[in-house]
């Protein structure tokens, strides 16, 4: 695929298959996404990668926290509950996949089902969890640089056929995280990504998310051509 199309048609996966994915895979996808510009080079990133049992006890302890009315536990400040447009959007792509899902709006089991499956990241075989150096903090500049480093690992991934979910909801317990893949105090979990082949039969894999238009949010300045 060329890059245009790679980008046009990644959309995130929420359905994995069992298939393991070889480590060799994704040594080669964190090769290319460590290529990623960071402030004065300063490549501020660790990634932790995991798989089988440690990655079974993680999702099943996320799990039960947050079911368990646990708060959750993380490195980086979190905002509030989204307001205005950004509460909009988010509505809108949670009703496109429940819609795929055939969630009813008032499905309340289901509903619960679908927040489940992100705690335990969605049941995908890996987890790469992406840190950057503590003493970075307050963050803001390394957190940018983190995000350019996991769209680096999401477009090659999806390049070998790989699906990913970016997936706030895995590590809400940055505590039992860091406890379960032995994580370095020196290091602030930023987030993580599941990563798997693509069930292509499950449905929300089909959903391709809306973005605004360019003139909703890119204004030009100074040029000649209109
Ligand atoms: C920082 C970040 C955190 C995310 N956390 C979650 C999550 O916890 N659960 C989930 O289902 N999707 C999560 N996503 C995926 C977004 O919902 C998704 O990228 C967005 O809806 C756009 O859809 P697309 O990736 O298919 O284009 C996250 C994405 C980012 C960038």
């Amino acid at each position: 695929m060329d890059f245009g199309e790679l980008v046009q048609t990644r959309r995130s996966v929420r359905g994995f298959k069992k298939q393991p994915v070889p480590r060799a895979t994704i040594d080669e996808i964190i090769a290319l996404a460590k290529r990623a510009p960071s402030s004065m080079n300063t490549q501020p990133w660790h990634v932790h990668v995991l798989a089988g049992a440690p990655l079974e006890v993680l999702r099943r302890r996320n799990m039960e926290a947050m079911v368990g009315g646990a708060k959750p536990n993380r490195d980086i400040a979190i905002h509030g509950e989204y307001e205005g447009v950004h509460r909009e959007r988010q509505v809108d792509i949670a009703k496109k996949l429940f819609a795929a899902m055939g969630i009813a709006r008032d499905d309340k089991p289901m509903r619960t089902d679908w927040v489940l499956r992100g705690f335990r990241q969605f049941d995908a075989p890996v987890s790469l969890v992406l840190t950057y150096d503590r003493r970075l903090d307050p963050g803001a500049v390394c957190h940018f640089d983190l995000g350019a480093l996991c769209y680096g690992i999401v477009m090659a991934a999806w390049d070998r056929g790989l699906g990913t979910v970016i997936n706030g909801q895995g590590i809400m317990r940055s505590d039992i995280v860091r406890e379960v893949a032995d994580i370095p105090e020196d290091e602030a979990i930023m987030t993580c990504v599941a990563m798997g082949y693509p069930d292509e039969s499950f449905p929300a894999n089909a959903v391709r998310s809306d973005r605004e238009p360019n003139e909703s949010f890119v204004r030009y300045i100074g040029f000649d051509d209109a």
